[in-house]
């Protein structure tokens, strides 16, 4: 363990994961890297099988054991201490205490992660109980806290209910406050709105915004909504079939998206294809095809059978993800590669 300054809170080097099935090895993540600077939310994105589950299942060390997932690749994250350790390598017993002082996660669906006969306040106060040593009194007045932090009306009453009498936006809001009981540095969120309706979803991005520049926590943002992407991140990461196609700060690859791939999603977008001063398209485009599947990749690029710009050159081998510009990368044959000025 070393000790470093002004650096991530996490930086991801060629990050692998693969499942061994009986049809053979599903590469589910293969060769990302991407990093989250301190309180900033770096968002990964990509359409339904793209690995992004599996990344931060993997980082979080929360595959199921009976997967018998091959995991290769480093990581390097920067705890709250400035000590600099590497996820994959801490031993169960020091990543469980990591889980409850420094990373927690958040998911699509907050019933399967609340447990069904415990009231939300006690889930709270007993994971505070467990993580900050508080007594019952002290953890149930916290457990009230966090819930008064996440904004839910009337938390005295309310720390009594059980998961299932709230709406799916306030156990939402329970499994944010469950996640910020343990006051992370780094909160996984995967697809944390997806299951709400649009307006419950804006209140809960504007709320993890408010708590992000509350506590200086990072945010790893895991969605298929490139659409939410634009308001609530600073660095986004594109991911296509298991791999980073893109990724760049989000001002610049809103503005310039260079994969065909990141091209398509922003076109998909309502309101966005027509910002450049074009016509606005009659129907939305959407992506044509689906994604190839994990067991039969083609050669080349993995986006080529979809791709309107496809040659034979993209069928030949993998694209190189090659750097385009300052803090951006895209693996793309017809992107051209940053000029780096040669030394003389
Ligand atoms: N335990 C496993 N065994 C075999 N294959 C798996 C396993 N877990 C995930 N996969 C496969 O890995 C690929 C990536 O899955 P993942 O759940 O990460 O996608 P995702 O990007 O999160 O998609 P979604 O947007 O639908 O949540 C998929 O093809 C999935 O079927
Ligand atoms: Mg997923």
């Amino acid at each position: 363990m070393t000790h470093v300054m002004h650096s991530a809170r996490l930086v991801v080097q060629n990050l692998s994961t693969a499942f061994p099935t009986e049809d053979g090895l599903v590469r589910s993540v293969s060769d990302v890297s991407f990093s989250i600077q301190p309180g900033k939310t770096t968002a990964l994105v990509g359409e339904s099988g793209s690995g992004k589950s599996v990344t931060s299942l993997t980082l979080m060390r929360l595959l199921a054991r009976t997967a018998n997932a091959q995991v290769s690749g480093q990581t390097r994250f920067v705890t709250r201490a400035g000590q600099a350790v590497d996820l994959l390598k801490l031993s169960d017993r020091e990543m469980r205490r990591l889980r409850g002082n420094e990373l927690a996660m958040i998911f699509q669906e907050p019933m399967t992660s609340l447990n069904p006969v415990f009231s939300v306040g006690e889930q709270i106060a007993e994971s505070v109980r467990l993580h900050k040593g508080l007594d019952r009194t002290a953890a149930l007045a916290h457990a009230k806290r966090m819930l008064d932090l996440v904004e839910i009306p009337a938390a005295a009453q309310r720390i009594h209910e059980y998961p299932h009498q709230l709406s799916g936006g306030m156990r939402q809001r329970v499994m944010i406050a469950l996640a910020m009981a343990c006051d992370p540095t780094l909160l996984i969120a995967d697809e944390p709105t997806t299951a709400l309706d649009v307006t419950i979803q804006a209140q809960i991005l504007v709320l993890m915004r408010r708590l992000q520049a509350e506590t200086g926590m990072s945010i790893l943002f895991i969605t298929h909504n490139l659409g939410v992407v634009a308001h609530h991140a600073d660095d986004v990461v594109v991911m296509y079939a298991g791999r980073v196609v893109e990724s760049a700060p989000v001002r610049p690859l809103f503005a310039t998206p260079e994969h065909p791939y990141t091209q398509g999603l922003l076109a998909c977008l309502p309101g966005k294809a027509h910002a450049a001063g074009q016509p606005r398209p009659k129907r939305l485009f959407a992506i044509r095809g689906q994604v190839s599947s994990p067991l039969s990749p083609p050669p080349g690029c993995a986006f080529e059978p979809r791709c309107d710009r496809a040659t034979a050159l993209c069928r030949q081998a993998m694209p190189a993800l090659i750097v385009t510009g300052a803090a951006r990368q895209a693996r793309c044959v017809q992107v051209s590669a940053l000029a780096v000025p040669r030394a003389a």
